[in-house]
């Protein structure tokens, strides 16, 4: 079958023609060699196997949900009267930070400086809860951390690669929950954070946001939601409105819409750029980008979209963020799982500097990058991963010694855990790097792609 095709295609466009076409194309030869049918697809940036995809049932707001949705924009539960969940998670920026500002500012007179990037709030709704594998799915009685932690110790780690991402779902590594160190399991439990914490939206107590709650236009759905009691008990009411704002961020479909460029392909609906193409072949190309071994990007057998991250946790080593008033302090670290933010795994030091793998849809539209919010364009976050090792002078400060501080933020006795060991960022000092200047110029593009808003998908029927 495949040679037949290779010699239809000389045959048809002659000789000259072909190797043309064959040289112009953006499938590596190799591609070619392996399935030249589908490869001639893709060169016309077409999607050889399209897919229908299944998306989550879109149905009119649930009362719930709208409550969410009116305390989600908020402004008078902030101490700073100024200050709402959108404020952070901007719905003009896919719920991500609305500048480019490394952490946003919050508190009374919104001067306190925050100590971590805003993550977008877009699809979180699948977001596994925080767990130390082997895979928790069909097992009923939960293990306790402490000893998944023992149980991992024993197994050896796997590599990674975009060619067999199953390894990575056979690794025992942290995987699953909420914030950059997956301190939180559900959406409801997370908002209580922002809500009080004095760097955000500085609420005061528990009692206080209920009374504001009260006095807020829509305090009659809680009256309807929850009885006419329901004041009564402010730990409660806080409660419910959280919940309430989980149930806006799982039931609005501009929380998840999959109506990106790329889903459409998916589905057969559009044509790749030559570009885009070949940034889509190096992303997932074990040897080039090898993006895709954490950031998953195939839809699931039963045909779920992919979100662009495999739910893991990776120490990599990102360079120490300077306009981040808190790395002042010299001895102070961000750590990742292992604290200063959550506790628990505080003794864990094999996952310090480990953080979560944020999804790449939308990517394109944020103007800071990583948990410390260190980088600002996606050409210094591919520069990142291809210079790291290679080049480090490129990424990193040299100190007054006139040496390349590399890994300067994360304490030496830790730098061990970072990930040296996953493509491309397997490589050594003075190596070619994985990718050239054009080749990081394709997967941008190809990150592009995942930008929502290009298509309106069709509508599922909701299931009764
Ligand atoms: C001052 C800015 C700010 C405000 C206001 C804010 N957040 Fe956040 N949000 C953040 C930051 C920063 C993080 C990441 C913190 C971390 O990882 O430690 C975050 C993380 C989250 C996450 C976890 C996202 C993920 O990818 O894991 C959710 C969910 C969330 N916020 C919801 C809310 C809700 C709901 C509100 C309103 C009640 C809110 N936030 C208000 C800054 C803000
Ligand atoms: C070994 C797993 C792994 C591989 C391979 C990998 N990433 Fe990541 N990526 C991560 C993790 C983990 C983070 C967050 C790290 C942090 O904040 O400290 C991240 C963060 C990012 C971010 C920042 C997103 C945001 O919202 O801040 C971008 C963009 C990105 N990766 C793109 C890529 C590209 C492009 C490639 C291929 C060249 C790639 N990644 C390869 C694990 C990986």
């Amino acid at each position: 079958m495949r040679i037949i095709t290779i010699f239809a295609l000389v045959f048809v466009l002659g000789f000259s023609t072909a190797m043309a076409v064959l040289i112009r194309s953006p499938v590596p030869l190799s591609g070619w060699a392996a399935d030249p049918v589908a490869a001639l697809e893709l060169s016309q940036g077409e999607n050889p196997a399209p897919v229908q995809l299944v998306r989550p049932a879109v149905r009119p707001l649930s009362a719930m949900a709208q409550l969410g949705k009116a305390i989600f924009y908020d402004k008078t539960l902030s101490a700073s009267g100024e200050m709402s969940c959108a404020s952070c998670h901007s719905p003009a920026h896919s719920y991500g930070p609305p500048n480019d500002l490394p952490a946003q500012f919050g508190g009374p007179a919104l001067k306190s400086q925050g100590v971590r990037a805003v993550p977008s709030l877009m699809y979180l709704n699948d977001q596994p809860n925080f767990s130390i594998g082997p895979d928790q799915a069909d097992n009923d009685m939960p293990v306790p951390l402490p000893q998944l932690v023992a149980a991992a110790r024993a197994v050896k780690r796997v590599t990674k690669t975009a060619r067999s991402t199953a390894q990575s779902a056979a690794n025992i590594v942290p995987e699953g929950g909420l914030f950059w160190d997956g301190r939180v399991n559900t959406l409801q439990a997370q908002a209580m954070g922002p809500l009080l914490s004095p760097y955000e939206m500085d609420g005061g107590s528990v009692a206080e946001v209920a009374v504001k709650l009260q006095a807020a236009p829509y305090a009659r759905y809680f009256l309807e939601l929850f009885g006419p009691d329901i004041f009564r008990d402010p730990p409660l009411v806080v409660s419910e409105a959280m919940f309430a704002v989980a149930r806006y961020q799982i039931e609005s479909p501009d929380f998840h819409p999959f109506s990106s460029k790329y889903d459409a392909w998916l589905e057969g609906k559009a044509r790749l750029t030559r570009q885009e193409m070949r940034g889509y072949i190096l992303f997932n190309d074990p040897n080039k980008g090898d993006c895709a071994a954490c950031h998953l990007s195939q839809p699931s057998p039963d045909g779920r979209p992919p979100l662009f991250t495999d739910h893991q946790y990776e120490a990599l080593g990102v360079p120490r963020n300077p306009y981040l008033a808190i790395n002042n302090n010299p001895n102070y670290y961000d750590l990742g799982i292992c604290g200063p933010y959550r506790d628990d795994l505080r003794n864990q030091t094999q996952y310090c500097g480990m953080f979560l793998t944020p999804t790449l849809r939308n990517s394109a539209q944020r103007q800071v990058f990583f948990h410390n919010g260190v980088f600002h364009t996606l050409q210094q976050v591919l520069d990142f991963y291809n210079f790291r090792d290679t080049d480090p002078g490129r990424i990193y400060p040299r100190g007054s010694d006139g040496k390349v501080q590399k890994f300067n933020d994360l304490p030496a006795k830790y730098v061990a855990n970072i990930d040296d060991t996953d493509p491309p960022l397997n490589r050594k000092l003075g190596e070619k790097p994985a990718l050239t200047h054009a080749e990081e110029e394709d997967i941008i593009a190809f990150i592009k792609t995942l930008n929502d808003g290009y298509y309106t998908p069709q509508a599922e029927r909701p299931a009764n």
